[in-house]
């Protein structure tokens, strides 16, 4: 059988390509500006040698960080069979210069104890994303999402469990409200496991996580904040400037749906793209520039559908910052359900 050759990542990924690296919070970890997100475009129904490619751009260009979860394909499970995949013929001799993050908070399997913030979910999820990435442990393990009904020290504990384990480097949360948060950074500290990252939605259709407070608390208390979504799925690139293209998630209609692009968004999207061709920009290098200004911002954690968008997205670190605000559309714009 035709073997291809073994991978050789780009001895210039830390230098003239690659990104920039910031302090995540008050701890000793570095993450690059821009990260890649495993939530679309790394599933079973994916092919795997493109996968494999914007995988290899990413870290050849130095975005060290990936960022999974254990229900990420379709189907369930299958984006970590890929970095399963991935570790076996591209980053096992790398990877200790990758930081693999994985979460646990939705549904993943049948039952009760397949979902929310239980000890018994996350300590068992934990342990099958392990499995299927065919790693021993991974850095960064998140619970996926507040829930109200479990003890939040059930929850915290488990993430303090995790971490003596040695299944997990550092913990971090993602969508918890600012109440929450606040316990969790009490508990996590006192506990020895200081809470690393806090994984919000934040861009410039969507500035929730700015507006409830929860940047300032990461930015006073020493967390880092990773924003998701940071194009909103795409909408803040000029992929719908003019139509629906084939192909793009909007067209798929599962997590961008049509509807969403009413003649409002759109003539505010067209606003936007003539503020970055103002400032010499593409509306995605500009949404990004806005969000690597906030305060508090580690790294913004885009996704890509080929390695082309990743190109141009890497475009946007480094770009100068913003003279003036940038006026919010009506209402925020959730993009991801
Ligand atoms: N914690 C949470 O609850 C949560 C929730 C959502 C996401 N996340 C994380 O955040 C990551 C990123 O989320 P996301 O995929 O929604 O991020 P995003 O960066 O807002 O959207 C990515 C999509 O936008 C389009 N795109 C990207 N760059 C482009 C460019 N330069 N020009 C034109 N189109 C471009 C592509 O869509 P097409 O497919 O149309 O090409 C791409 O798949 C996920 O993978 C996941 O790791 C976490």
């Amino acid at each position: 059988m035709f073997q291809s050759e073994p991978y050789l990542a780009s001895p210039s990924r830390y230098d003239e390509a690659g990104v920039r690296f910031r302090r995540c919070g008050r701890s000793g970890v570095l993450l690059p500006e821009v990260s890649l997100g495993f939530w679309h475009n790394f599933g079973s129904v994916d092919p795997y040698e493109r996968s494999r490619e914007i995988a290899r751009y990413a870290f050849d260009h130095g975005i060290t960080h990936f960022d999974l979860a254990n229900n990420y394909g379709p189907i369930y499970g299958s984006a970590e069979e890929t970095m399963g995949r991935l570790v076996d013929d591209t980053f096992r001799p790398y990877r200790d210069e990758l930081f693999i993050a994985t979460k646990a908070g939705y549904d993943m399997w049948p039952g009760p104890y397949g979902n929310w913030g239980s000890r018994k979910y996350l300590m068992a999820s934990l342990h099958q994303s392990l499995r299927r990435m065919h790693l021993d442990y991974v850095d960064l393990f998140y619970s996926h999402r507040y829930d109200p009904a479990t003890p939040l020290e059930e929850t915290l504990q488990a993430l303090v469990d995790i971490v003596r384990q040695g299944k997990a480097l550092y913990v971090g949360i993602s969508r918890w409200p600012l109440e929450a948060l606040k316990v969790a950074e009490t508990y996590l500290r006192q506990h020895d496991v200081p809470l690393l990252i806090y994984q919000g939605r934040l861009n410039l259709l969507d500035r929730e996580p700015q507006q409830a407070g929860i940047l300032d608390f990461c930015a006073d208390h020493g967390i880092g904040f990773i924003s998701f979504s940071p194009l909103a799925q795409g909408l803040l690139t000029d992929r719908y400037l003019s139509g629906i293209p084939e192909g793009s998630r909007m067209a798929k209609g599962k997590f961008l749906r049509q509807e969403m692009l009413t003649p409002q968004l759109l003539g505010y999207l067209q606003k936007l793209n003539e503020t970055a061709a103002q400032r010499g920009e593409t509306l995605s290098e500009m949404a990004l520039a806005w969000i690597l200004h906030q305060r508090g911002i580690t790294s913004v954690l885009v996704g890509a559908s080929s390695t082309a968008q990743l190109e141009k997205n890497l475009r946007s670190v480094g770009a100068p910052a913003f003279d003036c605000e940038i006026p919010m559309f009506d209402i925020n714009v959730s993009t991801t359900a």
